[in-house]
């Protein structure tokens, strides 16, 4: 019998055992699927994603946008054309715009309140998901009416973080997520599954870092090795683990809005439907523009490239349809425990 009570309180041997087999999987997916229906309902909220850059001034070892990597036609749009998509986006019904991109100095302070101020005009919440920045931008960005800010921290381990990250540490990472968090963001963190040398502990530690800084948003995704990188002959996340390790996301922070996330719609035709089923409440359509959006590659093999480029919006609707579940409306923020009892 699954001890729900020991996922909760994060007991670390516990969800070390049970994420490192496929015996409890069952009972795993039911109680994420219970856990969903109590805390957050049956409405999965759209957010539309604008990969407005993919210059990236970062190393991650892991990502097809790092500095070094030159087979990348690299393309920025201009705010002009941000703040385009931004109100056709609004003019499709969807209240959420997450506005993300490598790390790129490019967009001045100035530039991303510019942005900021004419998309907040359109009575729809931002996202901002655009790596680290300055605290003194956070602060300014949350002033202009910024509302929600994903960084994953993408894995608790401080070792691993280490080398995936030349040059920088988790603490580090934690203490913006924790800025972030302090200044009202609504927060999102989150990691990939099957890095190269993560172990079973090492996921019992991000299930832990979700819960200690209480997650408004948790991001899960497989890793998917891109050839272009240095970890190119790495084998990468597993569709059954990353499903448990939503799964276990939900039931451990059971209001948290979580997405079923493009990257497991990529390793398999179904991912995104197998993680609504699974404890995920989210989804989020691609309108980056072309002839921008196949550039923004962070992995082989990503969805959702070379169709129509509002067709992602029909196509995930009717996704949470056959889901049996519904459309979400309205800003689709995280819920408060005193909203819901
Ligand atoms: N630059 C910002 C940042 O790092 O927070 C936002 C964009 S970044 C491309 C978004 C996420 O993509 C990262 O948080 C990382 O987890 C994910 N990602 C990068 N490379 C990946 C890969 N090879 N497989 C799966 N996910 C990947
Ligand atoms: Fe840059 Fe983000 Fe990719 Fe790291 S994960 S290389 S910060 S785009
Ligand atoms: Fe993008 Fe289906 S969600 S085409």
């Amino acid at each position: 019998m699954l001890d729900v009570k020991k996922i909760q309180n994060v007991d670390l041997d516990y969800l070390t055992h049970i994420i490192s087999t496929d015996e409890y999987d069952e009972e795993i997916f039911r109680t994420a699927d219970e856990i969903r229906r109590k805390y957050v309902g049956d409405e999965v909220y759209l957010r539309a994603i604008i990969e407005f850059s993919n210059y990236c001034s970062q190393h991650c070892l892991y990502c097809g946008l790092r500095a070094e990597n030159k087979n990348l036609t690299r393309y920025r749009m201009s705010v002009e054309e941000i703040v385009a998509r931004a109100k056709l986006i609004a003019q499709m019904g969807i209240k959420t715009v997450v506005l993300q991109s490598g790390e790129d100095p490019y967009y001045t302070t100035e530039m991303m309140c510019d942005i900021i101020k004419q998309i907040k005009e359109l009575d729809v919440a931002i996202t901002l998901s655009i790596g680290e920045r300055t605290f003194e931008e956070y602060r300014i960005w949350k002033e202009l009416g910024a509302d929600r800010y994903l960084m994953r921290h993408e894995t608790a381990s401080p070792e691993l973080y280490a080398k995936l990250h030349p040059g920088d540490t988790f603490e580090n990472r934690k203490a913006h997520l924790y800025e972030i968090k302090r200044l009202g963001y609504e927060t999102g963190a989150g990691f990939m599954v099957g890095l190269p040398g993560q172990t079973p502990y090492d996921l019992a530690l991000d299930l832990a870092f979700l819960k200690e800084i209480d997650a408004d948003m948790i991001g899960i995704g497989p890793y998917i090795p891109n050839p272009d990188t240095p970890l190119k002959d790495a084998n990468g996340g597993d569709l059954k683990t990353t499903l448990r390790m939503v799964a276990l996301a939900r039931i451990v922070v059971p209001t948290a809005n979580i997405p079923a996330t493009t990257a497991l719609g990529s390793i398999n035709p179904y991912g995104r439907q197998y993680g609504l089923k699974y404890g995920a409440n989210v989804i989020m359509p691609n309108l980056t523009p072309n002839p921008y959006r196949p550039n923004y590659s962070l992995y082989p093999g990503k969805i959702c490239l070379f169709e129509k480029d509002t067709a992602c919006v029909e196509c995930t609707k009717a996704m949470i349809k056959s889901v049996g579940l519904t459309v979400g409306e309205g800003f689709g923020s995280r819920k408060r425990i005193d909203e819901i009892f």
